[in-house]
């Protein structure tokens, strides 16, 4: 393997936690335009005894940071060598697991596919009693969470699989109707093909061209990626990513999101319905989910990209990307109760460079609900930022994934984890967690969703509660230091979530009724559960899908200058 890919693999996860407080770690950065610090932020918190014994207990266990602010080490977080299985209930905490544990483990195997005897995936849901629609299929979304299960539990086999078999999906000519697809686009799902009367099996893909909508999987090629990641920094082996076709499928991928057009932000322009929201569901434009995967799509990128010719440009191209993006997200999709304020205050119509308000929002257009649902400390990052547009509803998947790639600062993961203590009936209620808050009702609903009768108000992506975001709160807990919040959601979802089924997602205000149309058997979320069970028993795991604040960056832009080829 290159030496420089050994090089980033062992400096992928520097432990950078003053970073934030001296305020040094980038001279691009401008923390003030953060708003003022809550000082609680920089407290010294009570650690209960049970979220201390969980870190301190944790065999990659690193001190908490002189300043007093909690954050996991990850750079001592991972050793491929250490395993935590199933088969040995075990558990640092000394409790017997839960009987979830091992039913979900089950149904989990029961949902592998199999192309030509070897596993490549599993099945969306195992819900015989409906419609199938396509929730026959391996969907790369939906792998994710039983990727990190069965690397978790030392099965890395089906993730390889995994990877390449879409990899060479990824080859594919692409087309809807006339219109040829970018060549790095990876699918939103496949499926085996068994032909009985020839006793051969052919792979089946989904790019958009058959799904509801034809709405467009940006989202799989970030997760292609960051699954590649965790594979590597999981099992130590670097073959995989430095597979000259693994190369060329990441180049493809980073060409589609880098390539230069008349945007005048670094964030990425979407359509609707792009991602996990696979609906019309007004995200899009630079909807948060797309903007966080992308961002640690690029970070993941940055330590497998080999040095070669090829790579040298590619490097310092996303390195540059990184900065623009971290420094426009930081500043303009942050929101806590002194931006708030700001903004309800913006004067309009303002130009040249010195204009306050940079996107014209009209503070009328504040809806009325979020200034109730700011706590006094505490703040997230909205779902969007464009021309007049400022969408402020909260998503799970786009927060948690800013806390786990570090392109939430330290101080802002603490108040996003702030804001979901003091809106957990909000946001977790009776089953974590909701997908967004808050749903779109009435006239709102009819223009926006397009009269969707699936996405009522409170129902699936319009406010439901999704289990499959509980691996997603997890991680981003441990990774703050704050397990125990993670523990309090999943013991809410252990009261029900076997005994219903594993829905998809449950719907009402606080997710007290299974999903109208929700699945039974729903794969992602008894992986979610799996996932969020082993990280908190060991939070080891949390290396292979989270990364440190970005000190590496600023050493690759150092070192990319001085490399030879
Ligand atoms: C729904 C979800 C999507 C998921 C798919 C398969 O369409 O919105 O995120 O990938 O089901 O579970």
């Amino acid at each position: 393997m290159s030496t420089v890919l050994v090089d980033l693999m062992q400096n992928d996860s520097a432990s950078n936690g003053d970073c934030v407080n001296n305020g040094d770690c980038d001279s691009d950065y401008d923390f003030s335009k953060l708003g003022d610090k809550p000082k609680h932020l920089n407290m010294e918190r009570q650690r209960s005894f049970d979220e201390r014994s969980l870190v301190e207990a944790s065999p990659g266990h690193t001190p908490w940071a002189e300043n007093g602010q909690r954050h996991m080490d990850l750079d001592n977080l991972f050793s491929p060598s250490r395993r935590s299985s199933f088969n040995t209930p075990r558990s640092i905490c000394g409790f017997e697991p839960h009987p979830m544990f091992a039913e979900a483990w089950e149904s989990l195997r029961k949902t592998m596919v199999y192309f030509r005897g070897q596993p490549v995936g599993t099945i969306a849901a195992l819900d015989n009693s409906d419609e199938k629609l396509n929730y026959d299929q391996v969907f790369v979304r939906d792998f994710v969470p039983s990727a990190l299960a069965f690397l978790m539990n030392g099965e890395p086999e089906i993730v390889k699989n995994f990877l390449l078999k879409t990899l060479r999906l990824q080859s594919w000519e692409k087309k809807i109707d006339r219109f040829q697809l970018g060549e790095g686009v990876m699918p939103a799902s496949f499926k085996v093909l068994h032909d009985p009367v020839r006793n051969t099996e052919t792979l089946m893909a989904d790019f958009g061209e058959s799904a509801i909508g034809r709405v467009a999987p940006v989202d799989s090629g970030f997760w292609w990626i960051i699954l590649l990641r965790a594979y590597t920094k999981s099992t130590g082996d670097t073959s995989l990513a430095e597979m000259p076709d693994c190369q060329k499928g990441m180049r493809l991928i980073l060409a589609l999101c880098l390539s230069e057009g008349f945007d005048t932000f670094p964030t990425l322009l979407c359509a609707d319905g792009c991602s996990m929201i696979d609906r019309r569901m007004g995200v899009y434009g630079y909807p948060i989910e797309i903007q966080a995967l992308f961002f640690m799509a690029l970070r993941c990128a940055l330590v497998l990209i080999k040095q070669d010719a090829q790579g040298k440009e590619l490097v310092e191209r996303i390195v540059k990307r990184l900065h623009a993006l971290s420094f426009h997200m930081r500043s303009y999709f942050w929101l806590d109760l002194k931006q708030l304020n700001d903004i309800y205050r913006y004067k309009t119509e303002e130009y040249s460079h010195t204009a306050v308000n940079k996107f014209n929002v009209i503070p009328d257009s504040l809806p009325e609900w979020v200034f109730d649902f700011m706590p006094t400390y505490g703040g997230y990052f909205i779902g969007n930022v464009g021309p007049s547009n400022m969408d402020f509803r909260w998503f799970c998947l786009g927060n948690c994934i800013a806390i786990l790639s570090s392109l939430a600062t330290l101080e802002q993961s603490m108040a996003i984890m702030d804001l979901i203590e003091s809106r957990w009936e909000e946001l977790v209620g009776d089953m974590p967690v909701k997908v967004c808050y808050p749903a779109i009702e009435g006239h709102d609903w009819k223009i926006i969703t397009g009269c969707d009768p699936k996405n009522t108000r409170w129902s699936y992506h319009n406010g439901g509660s999704w289990p499959v975001l509980l691996w997603l709160l997890t991680a981003a807990c441990i990774k703050v230091g704050r397990p125990q919040i993670a523990r309090r959601a999943i013991e809410v979802a252990e009261l029900r979530l076997a005994k219903d089924g594993w829905p998809e997602y449950y719907d009402g205000k606080s997710g007290r009724y299974v999903g109208k149309q929700a699945r039974k058997h729903q794969t992602w979320s008894i992986a979610g559960y799996l996932v969020a069970k082993m990280m908190l028993e060991d939070p080891s795991h949390l290396g292979m899908i989270a990364l440190e604040e970005d000190k590496q960056m600023k050493s690759i832009v150092k070192r990319s200058s001085s490399w030879t080829f």
